[in-house]
């Protein structure tokens, strides 16, 4: 009989050793421990060593989920990796984590809507999934944000960090995939972006030398943003669903600014033991902070059969997006 659902049959993370504190960064730049913890509640971060990339984190996370899920590389039929932070421009890391696995051949691409990226990613892989196209897919989010961040610019270092979150995805008798809500707006870009290295501004001496290769934010004007679409993406995508905020088991949000979740998370009148967070651990890894976010509490045996769980993200596009998923036990 042919399977028209989805479950996710694995959830894993991994974040590289070398861990960034706030008392470290005090050492080099004008800021204290005292302004990050009360303006983001970042603690630590975890940061790529000068030889590893994103593809190294995506595979480790990668090679958990299907360890979890008992399933080999050759079982999945189609790799996809959400990152900003791919090893090169071109070719996806999705290729490289699926040669890497040993799974040469299979389907491989990557997703490059920034905090949005695994939410859009879930929407595409439960798609190809429930229509029946492949019956295993591999998603990661994984980011290496430290080798592109400016570390002397304290708006901006002290917020990202690096790590890998992945979700084996297989069909399933029951539907786990509720609804999905996406979004974007793409008018200012530069609200939140890395100027250099595409085709409008190539990599040159001069863009180097004026740092355009370096993460840049209007960070009040991203925050404003943040709070009001993780509120109507989790309204839409609950409508969607047919349910209301109280069946909300679990709330995984993108994992930018603590003072965002709690703005986000008293208008939508949740409780907060309800609410996963893990930024105080891992700063802003983008793409890979809600499945890491999920994977911790997968391992922790929080979340339950049954269980409600909404996961939504935010960031640079502008873009936005919520996933409803009801959880299926991992065998
Ligand atoms: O994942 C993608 C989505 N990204 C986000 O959602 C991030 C959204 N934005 C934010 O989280 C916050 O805007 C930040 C954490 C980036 C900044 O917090 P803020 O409360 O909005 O601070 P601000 O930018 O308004 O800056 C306030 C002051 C400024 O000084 P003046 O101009 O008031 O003298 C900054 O220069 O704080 C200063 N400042 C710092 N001071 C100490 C900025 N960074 C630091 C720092 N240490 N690290």
């Amino acid at each position: 009989m042919a399977l028209s659902g989805v479950r996710i049959a694995g959830a894993a993370r991994y974040a590289p050793a070398r861990v960034v504190t706030n008392e470290d960064f005090e050492r080099w730049l004008e800021t204290t421990d005292e302004w990050i913890t009360v303006r983001t509640g970042m603690k630590r971060r975890h940061w790529a060593a000068d030889d590893e990339a994103t593809s190294d984190f995506a595979l480790e996370a990668a090679k958990r989920a299907l360890e979890q899920a008992r399933l080999r590389p050759q079982d999945v039929d189609c790799f996809i990796v959400a990152t900003v932070t791919p090893d090169y421009a071109f070719p996806a890391t999705a290729c490289i984590v699926a040669a890497k696995l040993g799974a040469v051949g299979k389907a491989a691409f990557d997703i490059g809507i920034a905090c949005s990226g695994f939410i859009y990613g879930l929407t595409v892989a439960a798609g190809l999934v429930r229509s029946g196209v492949y019956r295993r897919v591999l998603l990661v989010g994984a980011e290496t944000l430290s080798k592109i961040v400016n570390k002397d610019d304290r708006s901006t270092a002290i917020l990202f960090g690096d790590g890998a979150g992945a979700v084996v995805l297989e069909a399933a008798e029951r539907d786990c995939f509720l609804a999905s809500e996406l979004g974007a707006d793409g008018s200012v870009p530069q609200l939140l972006f890395q100027q250099a290295g595409g085709s409008r501004c190539p990599v040159s001496h001069a863009s180097i030398d004026r740092g355009l290769q370096y993460i840049q934010m209007e960070g009040r004007e991203v925050f404003k943003f943040a709070v009001t679409s993780m509120i109507s993406a989790t309204d839409v995508a609950l409508a969607r669903a047919g349910l209301t905020r109280h069946e909300i088991d679990f709330l995984i949000p993108h994992q930018a600014n603590r003072r965002i979740i709690d703005a986000a998370v008293k208008y939508l009148e949740l409780p907060r033991e309800r609410v996963l967070v893990n930024l105080a651990e891992y700063g802003n890894t983008s793409a890979a902070s809600i499945p890491i976010a999920l994977a911790e509490a997968v391992e922790a045996n929080r979340i339950g059969d049954n269980d409600v769980v909404l996961m939504v993200g935010f960031g640079a596009g502008l873009s936005w997006g919520a996933v409803v998923w009801r959880w299926s036990a991992l065998r």
